[in-house]
């Protein structure tokens, strides 16, 4: 059973995933409306993940005999100055995602809630991938910025993204 302060926390992080998921999804629709299907691909993706961590804490709490709680979900960014700009807003929101979620396991550590801690282990890790997808497209677009044929290369490289759900399926664990 879990404390309802961490119930609370969880179903706000709930929440931020969704909300992550349709900021990703705002980044589709901005490269989309770029003609730049590759990197609308990359951020659908990115979406279905997001989508993917939602669902994994909504389990969790039910799996921990809590409540879920949905609220409004925050009007995503939806104008951009360009590739770089989206990026760097996808770095820091991840960035972000990693303050979250340590402030999470500060909790579950406090209450020595051990099964959340494992949990969060698992998001932890994740976190150091979501970051470092982002931060190097982040590099790779400041070499092409002068250079139109490079993007389009890249563009290219994001289109072969594909969501894979990882091995531990929709259920927490
Ligand atoms: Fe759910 Fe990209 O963190």
């Amino acid at each position: 059973m879990l404390s309802e302060r961490l119930i609370e926390a969880l179903n706000e992080q709930i929440n931020y995933e969704f909300y992550s998921s349709y900021t990703y999804l705002a980044m589709a629709a901005f490269a989309q409306s770029e003609d730049l299907d590759g990197f609308a691909n990359f951020f659908r993706v990115q979406a279905q993940e997001e989508l993917f961590h939602a669902m994994k804490f909504y389990d969790y709490v039910y799996q921990k005999n809590g409540d879920v709680t949905l609220e409004a979900i925050h009007k995503p960014q939806l104008k951009f100055e360009n590739m770089i700009d989206v990026f760097e807003r996808g770095y820091e929101h991840e960035q972000e995602v990693t303050r979250r979620i340590y402030n999470l396991a500060d909790i579950a550590n406090e209450e020595k809630e051990h099964s959340t801690i494992s949990l969060l282990k698992w998001f932890i890790d994740e976190q150091v991938e979501e970051e470092d997808n982002f931060n190097k497209i982040i590099k790779k677009l400041r070499r092409a910025e002068s250079n139109p044929a490079a993007l389009y290369m890249l563009d290219d490289e994001l289109a072969q993204r594909v969501y894979v759900a990882p091995a531990t399926g929709a259920s927490a664990q």
